[in-house]
């Protein structure tokens, strides 16, 4: 048999490459960071290229470290950041303008338009979205509007979209030389396109956003065998056998495969999800509605998730744009230098609010300076900001379950953070439980495709696999978490109405 699967993770700020075992534990690794475009206000790109050749930096790396060849691995798996939107020439592999990062604000005034004829949620019933400017659609649509010549091109069936995971197969099974054009369902399902039910891009989304269908993807599973990867590449002939945006990836590699089991992963956003087994919930309180993951020719199985866009983000914002710390694990020994916030709240709503608010017109704010506050209290605001935004989220999504949560697994590179994580059970009021292996993303990647070759053979077999590596339990008085927590939703109400 052969020795271990690899896990492709094009994230929003780095791209790696993982080679795992049969146990789930991690052989190696590559990675490397991309450039953050940010052209004006509320625009984030990406260069596609860049992307692709770290992709191949990392799979050399990951490969050379673990000292073994393409031989040795049985299957490869695809993860990525999800919605950020891409479009190139299938002829020529050359993309027509850089990707729209997810985060990205500038179709604001197309959801605005949307929204003036029947509000926000009038797409719900098919997508399970509401109008924003964080899913793909209205990206697709700013490109065929701006770039000069794209629309005429998108017609006739030059161009192509994709999400990273997309533009990754396309280019590791051969770019314009037979280069693969698939997606999955969890990453359709964030495009804004996908009609939940069928499965397929549904020609009344297609129509509103003026969005030829011969530029989207075949949809397919998000475990089975896509095609084998092509000439050039060190991964020649492995099969790639998985694809799952991250945060559905990360669900996987929890193992939470059971309606109720759900996970957060706090990475540069942070996005909760609870599995909801073949029924799609309707969220009346601020989750979305989106896929899990569909295995083979399995029913689909769906999820809530609560998505907030900045968490890891302003630990590196404080660290790039104030300069106050010199690499993000700083923050944990800063923020613990005060025994409090004092008095000081960060609401980094920088690409609006998402879930629950939905408030795109939000904009960041410091709030309760005085003259005593100091940046240790600044850092340790910084970090209970992700642990408030997780709080907004939980208390929606018990409110839809009509169940408290009893305890949050987690994952992802903020969970090294032990100060978080404590901060986190402090304001949560239960515990929280980290696994071994935190880089799930991956591992849920490389299970999905394991799975489509056999070389796990049941998700019995991938249960097994999930150990607790550590947990935290609230250790602060609940009325003083309730306080700040009070104190926190003041502050949300104060970034509000910023945008004109
Ligand atoms: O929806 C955006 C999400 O997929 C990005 O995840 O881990 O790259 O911040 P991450």
């Amino acid at each position: 048999m052969t020795r271990y699967v690899i896990a492709i993770d094009q994230g929003t700020t780095s791209t790696r490459a993982i080679v795992f075992d049969h146990a789930g534990e991690i052989v190696s690794r590559g990675q490397l960071e991309h450039r953050q475009i940010l052209p004006q206000a509320g625009w984030i790109e990406h260069d596609p290229e860049e992307i692709w050749r770290n992709t191949r930096r990392c799979i050399a790396e990951a490969l050379a470290q673990a000292d073994i060849t393409r031989l040795d691995l049985a299957a490869v798996g695809i993860t990525n950041q999800r919605e950020t939107t891409m479009v190139w020439d299938r002829a020529t592999g050359e993309p027509v303008a850089n990707a729209i990062v997810w985060q990205d604000t500038r179709t604001q005034p197309m959801v605005d338009a949307l929204a003036a004829d029947g509000g926000v949620d009038r797409f719900r019933e098919i997508t399970g979205l509401p109008l924003a400017t964080y899913f793909s659609a209205t990206k697709i649509a700013w490109i065929l509007d701006n770039v000069p010549g794209v629309r005429e091109r998108a017609e006739a069936g030059e161009l192509a979209f994709g999400t990273p995971d997309t533009w990754v197969v396309w280019r590791l099974t051969g770019g314009p030389d037979g280069g693969l054009h698939v997606t999955d369902v969890t990453n359709a399902s964030r495009t804004m396109l996908m009609d939940l039910d069928t499965l397929d891009w549904s020609e009344e989304m297609l129509e509103v956003f003026g969005i030829p269908r011969a530029m989207l993807p075949e949809i397919r599973s998000s475990s089975e065998v896509y095609g084998v990867v092509g000439g050039q590449s060190l991964l020649r002939d492995v099969p790639i056998a998985g694809i799952l945006g991250d945060q559905h990836a990360a669900m996987f590699g929890q193992v939470a495969f059971e309606p109720g089991e759900s996970k957060g992963t706090y990475g540069t956003g942070t996005f909760l999800l609870v599995h909801t087994g073949e029924t799609r919930v309707r969220s009346e309180h601020g989750l979305i509605t989106t896929l899990a993951y569909r295995i083979g020719d399995a029913p689909a199985q769906y999820a809530l998730e609560g998505s907030i866009a900045v968490t890891g983000a302003l630990v590196q914002w404080l660290r790039d744009n104030l300069g106050s710390i010199r690499s993000a694990e700083e923050i944990e020994e800063l923020a613990a230098s005060v025994p409090d916030n004092g008095g000081a709240y960060f609401v980094p709503a920088f690409s609006g609010l998402f879930a629950p608010y939905w408030r795109p017109d939000a904009r960041g704010a410091v709030v309760g300076l005085t003259q005593y506050v100091t940046k240790a209290h600044l850092a340790r605001a910084v970090l209970e900001a992700t642990a408030f935004q997780t709080k907004d989220v939980v208390v929606a999504g018990e409110a839809d379950a009509g169940v408290p949560m009893r305890a949050l697994n987690v994952d992802g590179g903020m969970t090294s953070n032990a100060l978080l994580m404590q901060l986190l059970a402090d304001v949560l009021q239960v515990d929280v439980v980290r696994p071994v292996v935190a880089e799930t993303t991956a591992l849920g990647a490389a299970y999905a495709a394991g799975l489509a070759v056999g070389y796990w053979d049941s998700l019995d077999d991938l249960r097994d696999n999930w150990r607790e590596g550590r947990r935290w339990s609230p250790a602060m008085d609940p009325a003083e978490a309730a306080r700040l927590h009070r104190n926190w939703l003041k502050a949300v109400a104060r970034t509000l109405d910023w945008v004109d």
